[in-house]
Parts: C-alpha cells; sequence; structure tokens
C-alpha cells in the first residue's frame, strides 16, 4: 500500500505560564508513531484531553514537534518551514466548530475560492472546480448557496462549506476533527455519509478524530485509541472493537451501549477516575491510577506489543 503520511515518534509538547516566571511543559503528544495509506481511514478515538487534536494538527503541520519525524509521500517534513505550499495543497483540516472556521464577512463562493487564489489557480478556471466543490458537498442548488454568508446556513450547512473548502484542492491527506460533533444530530448521519462519498471519489488518506466508537466503526479501516498522549492499542477496526485487549478500550467500548447489543441496557457514559495531567504523567503506565486489572505491573512504560496480526497493544498485561 502507498504510505501518505507517517509519523514517527512524534512529541508535541507546550510551554505554559504557570505564574510571571515559571512555565511548565504540557506534553499532549508524547511518542506516537502511526501510518496512514492512500485511501485509508484511521480513527483517532480517546477521552478529553488525550491528545487526539494536537496530534492532528501536527499532522498537518499546524504546529511542530520537539521530536520525532513527519514523512509526507515518502519525504521528511518534520523540519519543512519554506516551501511549504505543495505540502498545504495535498493536506487540509476540516475543524469541529462550523461556526467559528468561517469568515462571517465572506460568501460562500468567496469562502472556497480563497484556497484556490492562494494557490495559484487561474481566475477563469475557478467558477467551475467552486462549482463542483458545492455539488460535491450537496449544497444545492449552486447558484443560491453560492452567494450566501455563514450565518444565512444552519450548522450542517456550515460544516458542507467547511468541507467543500477542504476538498476543493483534491487533498490526499485529510484531518478530519469531529467534524459533526457541534452539528444536531439530525443532520449528523448525512454529513458522514457524504464525507465517506468524497473519501471514496478522492481516495484520501483520512485522520478521522472522534469520541464516537460507532462512527469509528462504521468509517475507519484501523482504529487508534489515544491515551495521555500516547498510543495504547492499534489495529484493523473490528478487530480492535470485536477483541479489545487494552483496559481503557474497554472500558471506551463500555460506554458505548449501540456498540454491542448485550450492553445495551448499561448506564454508563463515564469512564471511571479522572486521567492523570499531561503536565506531570506519572512513571511508567499512566493508566496505572485507573486500571481495574489491579494487581502490579512493572515500572517502566509499557511498549506497544503485536498481539495479532496488525493489532498493537501497549499494556504490561490484559492479555
Ligand atoms: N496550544 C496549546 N497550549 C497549551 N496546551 C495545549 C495546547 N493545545 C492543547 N493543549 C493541551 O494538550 C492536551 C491535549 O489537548 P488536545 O486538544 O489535543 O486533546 P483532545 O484529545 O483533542 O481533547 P478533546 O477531545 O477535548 O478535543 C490538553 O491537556 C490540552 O489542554
Ligand atoms: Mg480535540
Amino acid at each position: 500500500m502507498e504510505s501518505i503520511i507517517e509519523l514517527d515518534n512524534i512529541r508535541t509538547h507546550f510551554q505554559i505560564y504557570k505564574s510571571l516566571f515559571k512555565t511548565v511543559t504540557v506534553k499532549a503528544v508524547d511518542g506516537v508513531s502511526l501510518r496512514i495509506n492512500k485511501g485509508e481511514t484511521v480513527s483517532i478515538v480517546g477521552e478529553s484531553g488525550s491528545g487526539k487534536t494536537t496530534l492532528g494538527r501536527t499532522a498537518v503541520k499546524l504546529v511542530e514537534p520537539i521530536s520525532g519525524k513527519l514523512i509526507f509521500e515518502g519525504k521528511d517534513i518534520t523540519h519543512l518551514r519554506k516551501n511549504l505550499k505543495s505540502f498545504r495543497r495535498k493536506a487540509q483540516i476540516i475543524f469541529q466548530d462550523p461556526f467559528m472556521s468561517l469568515n462571517p464577512y465572506m460568501t460562500v463562493s468567496q469562502i472556497i475560492e480563497e484556497p484556490l487564489i492562494i494557490h495559484g489557480v487561474p481566475r477563469e478556471d475557478r467558477p467551475s472546480i467552486i462549482e463542483r466543490a458545492l455539488q460535491d458537498v450537496r449544497l444545492m442548488p449552486v447558484e443560491e448557496f453560492k452567494m450566501k454568508y455563514p450565518h444565512m446556513l444552519s450548522g450542517g450547512q456550515r460544516q458542507r462549506v467547511g468541507i467543500a473548502r477542504a476538498i476543493v484542492l483534491e487533498p490526499i491527506f485529510l484531518v478530519a476533527d469531529e467534524p459533526v460533533s457541534m452539528i444536531d444530530a439530525s443532520s449528523r448521519a448525512e454529513i458522514l455519509l457524504l464525507f465517506e462519498a468524497l473519501q471514496k471519489k478522492y481516495k484520501m488518506a483520512v485522520m478521522y478524530i472522534t469520541h464516537d466508537l460507532a462512527t469509528a466503526k462504521y468509517f475507519s479501516d484501523y482504529i487508534a485509541v489515544m491515551y495521555l498522549g500516547r498510543i495504547v492499542e492499534y489495529g484493523p477496526t473490528l478487530e480492535v472493537l470485536q477483541n479489545p485487549i487494552h483496559p481503557y478500550t474497554r472500558m471506551l467500548i463500555d460506554v458505548v451501549p449501540d456498540l454491542d447489543p448485550q450492553n445495551r441496557f448499561i448506564q454508563r457514559n463515564v469512564i471511571p477516575g479522572e486521567p492523570p495531567s499531561p503536565i506531570n504523567p506519572p512513571v511508567g503506565c499512566g493508566f496505572k491510577s485507573r486500571c481495574p486489572l489491579g494487581g502490579e505491573c512493572p515500572n517502566d512504560a509499557p511498549q506497544m506489543r503485536e498481539i495479532a496480526e496488525g493489532h498493537m497493544v501497549a499494556c504490561h498485561r490484559g492479555w
């Protein structure tokens, strides 16, 4: 399979001010390796604060990692700062909030045209490209939607504009950061189906960031479960969901009743226990304080091990 993007032991840390003279380090992403091939979707799942968004932003170079490598189409682009234009054209991101991410003073047509201007697409070619993008996201009649401003659109329609803007340059890599979490439930499925159709049409490599295991199950080829800045379990989607090994993955699955009909009546919406802070993550296994398996584990951090074909788990125990 043709690899589009590879993250090799990526660490993305932030310095934040604790007081005027004191800074602390937030280890938002702390040693992630991941590869996404052409036409494949990898879901990143995990609790709030586990580092999903930071990982996505690192993958499209909106933030620079402090160490590790970012390989795009076989080339090391970790420290590339100039000549990013070609990468920016090929790698796009859809944000969670369709209300914040669109310029309120621009029409839909202008919003979608902006990346075309930035990337030097000739003026005479633009109208037909804009039209195709609007058709792609089913904002029709096209002529009508082109002239609208974001405030005239519903949340779902705004996110369609966000998607149109992201795909108008036909990227080969797309990060979708919880693209439907802020849209009302009734239009979510439709937008996800649309998104899936576009992914197939343009054969994009997609990083789909979500809290929702049910949509991850439906859309992705692989699932990566993130906890405290690391991937603790990774593998083919059904393999991970049907045979979860890490206790954290099991807990995440348990709180989504629809995934397993036998769990339908279990009313557990939150995973027990607070995750440790990424500011001073514990030494060794970060899940120790919440682990239901109990018992003694070694003091070192658990490394990823392959327990079935392509199924990797970082846990000292659990199998
Ligand atoms: N720019 C930043 N500066 C400082 N800390 C940050 C920054 N961005 C993220 N963080 C911290 O990094 C950690 C991971 O945040 P991130 O947004 O990546 O998590 P997430 O998994 O996307 O969470 P959610 O599911 O709530 O969106 C959090 O502790 C967050 O506060
Ligand atoms: Mg996030």
